[in-house]
């Protein structure tokens, strides 16, 4: 089999590809990614003399290089991680979010029209259900429950399912989804909370939180995402999505005081900052069909995750260093002193 992994230099695309890297040795993997600011080929470092990985630097909203890539190899699937993914950039520059979560997802659909293909496999998020509210913990987002975005990020990600949908009930194109919550593990850019919260503790900076702490994410190891992804691109129906989390349900109070708490740091390190605007309040996955249908089962929980993601952070401190670019210090000034 032949894929043409998208976004493969970034925090879930790359642990994607060393798990396929490694565990289909008779497959080709092939990987484009534009290398923006949260793209980082020494993440691709472990795999990149494989025999079986290619690294190719494009962008996929470069229709002619899709095209040639689809001329040069017979791709079987595509997995489309590719995307702008920090809902606080979308807030301070929304329009690169259409660009490539949208255009960029069409763009890699008319090259599996024209060439053809097995599976069109898109990645995406929770967010495109919205939120639920705090005091509802039997509310559960399930494959049925309607999209209702919020941020720029979740609006792009929600108008690229439904041109994925689109594609397979006008043009019969073989797709499946994922819908995924948190990630978090290894190389996971330190802008988003889990990562920034451990630089910031380790160099007993304070740690913005924002609001009052209290808004519930859904966290699953980024390994266990990986597996789920594998299961549905190999197994999953066409035309199908499938929620994927771990019901891992913490307050980003909680995150912070576990990390602060395994890192010896005190809790005075926590400074309650401005709100994000539109600030989804809770999102919690159902994967049942995931479970029931394809046999998924995740290997991690949080208390296990966390730890092992907390020493891989502080083994690796030369990744963190190297992917501090002069872009990711503007953004993180202008973010967080307009808080
Ligand atoms: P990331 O920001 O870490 O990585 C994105 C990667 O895409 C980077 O390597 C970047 O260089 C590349 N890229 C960006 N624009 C590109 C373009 N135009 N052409 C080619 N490559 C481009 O993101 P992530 O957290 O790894 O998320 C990957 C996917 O998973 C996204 O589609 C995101 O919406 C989805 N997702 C993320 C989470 C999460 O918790 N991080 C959860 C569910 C779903
Ligand atoms: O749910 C899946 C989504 O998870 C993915 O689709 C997105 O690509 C990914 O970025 C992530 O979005 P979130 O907005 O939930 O993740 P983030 O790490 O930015 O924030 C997690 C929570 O922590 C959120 O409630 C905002 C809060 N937060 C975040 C940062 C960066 C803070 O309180 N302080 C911070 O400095």
């Amino acid at each position: 089999m032949i894929y043409l992994v998208t976004g493969g230099a970034g925090f879930i695309g790359g642990n994607f590809m060393h798990y396929m890297v490694n565990k289909y040795p008779n497959d080709l993997f092939v990987c484009i990614d534009a290398l923006t600011y949260a793209g980082n080929l020494e993440t691709l470092e472990p795999i990149k003399d494989k025999s079986n990985f290619k690294f190719v630097h494009g962008n996929i909203c470069d229709r002619k290089l899709v095209y040639k890539l689809f001329e040069e190899y017979q791709f079987d699937y595509v997995v489309n991680f590719a995307a702008e993914s920090h809902v606080d950039r979308s807030i301070e520059n929304p329009t690169i979010f259409l660009e490539t979560n949208i255009i960029g997802t069409s763009v890699l659909m008319d090259a599996c029209r024209k060439y053809g293909i097995k599976r069109y496999h898109q990645v995406s998020t929770d967010e495109v259900y919205g939120d639920l509210p705090l005091d509802r913990p039997d509310l559960l987002f399930k494959e049925d429950t309607p999209i209702h975005t919020s941020s720029p990020y979740s609006a792009s990600k929600a108008s690229a399912d439904l041109l994925v949908l689109a594609y397979h009930r006008t043009f019969k194109l073989p797709i499946t989804i994922s819908r995924c919550s948190n990630n978090y593990g290894p190389y996971h850019f330190p802008e988003k909370l889990i990562p920034l919260m451990i630089k910031k503790a380790l160099s007993n900076e304070s740690l913005p939180v924002y609001g009052n702490g209290s808004n519930v994410r859904d966290w699953l190891h980024v390994y266990d995402h990986c597996t789920a992804i594998d299961l549905i691109v190999r197994n999953g129906k066409d035309g199908e999505v499938y929620n994927v989390g771990g019901h891992n349900e913490k307050s980003n109070l909680e995150v912070v005081k576990t990390i602060l708490k395994t890192l010896n740091k005190s809790e005075s390190l926590i400074n309650y900052v401005k709100d994000r605007p539109g600030h989804d309040l809770r999102y919690a996955m159902d994967p049942t069909k995931l479970m029931t249908e394809l046999g998924w089962k995740p290997k991690y929980t949080f208390e296990t995750g966390i730890k092992e993601t907390i020493k891989w952070n502080l083994e690796h401190q030369d990744w963190i260093d190297h992917i501090i670019s002069g872009e990711y210090l503007r953004f993180m000034e202008k973010n967080y002193n307009d808080k």
